[in-house]
């Protein structure tokens, strides 16, 4: 089924200089973008995009990533969309993440960890609509 989801290149992977190789895997595996801005955002909006971890003790230094410099925010559309981005992404740690997957390649930390993906289609609206607004 097509399918859209939210996507972030993190500023530790934009800093890198890796966004061209990680948008390379997307196009590769058939999806295509939909929405694509480059943005910084203020700590605010990294809470409203993180409302369910406002609580946790790994949030505060997520928040201060998240602000530190540019990302790439994106909408991909495909088949499956949801699901086929996350098996792409790999497992949060990538210490732990399987081999060829863009975290296990490109991210540092679970904190730095190159991307994000919605987790389900239900995230993508909330998430889309958060980013780039109904349209
Ligand atoms: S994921 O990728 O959505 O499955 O990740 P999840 O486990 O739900 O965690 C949500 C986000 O919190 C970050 N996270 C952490 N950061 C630092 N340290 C620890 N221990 C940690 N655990 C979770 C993780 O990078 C997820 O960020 P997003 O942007 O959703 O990938």
């Amino acid at each position: 089924m097509l399918e859209q989801t939210f996507v972030i290149i993190k500023p530790d992977a934009v800093a890198a200089g890796n966004v061209g190789a990680i948008l390379s895997r997307y196009e590769e595996a058939g999806l295509r973008i939909h929405r694509m801005d480059l943005r910084v955002i203020d700590g605010s909006f990294a809470d409203r995009h993180y409302v369910e971890h406002l609580e946790r003790d790994y949030y505060p230094p997520l928040r201060e990533f998240m602000t530190e410099g540019p990302l790439i925010a994106l909408v991909l559309t495909g088949d499956g969309a949801v699901a086929r981005v996350r098996a792409l992404h790999g497992a949060t740690d990538p210490s732990v993440a399987d081999h060829g997957t863009i975290r296990a390649d490109f991210a540092e930390s679970t904190r730095r960890n190159a991307v994000h993906a919605s987790d389900s289609p239900e995230t993508a609206a909330r998430e889309i609509g958060l980013w780039f607004g109904e349209g």
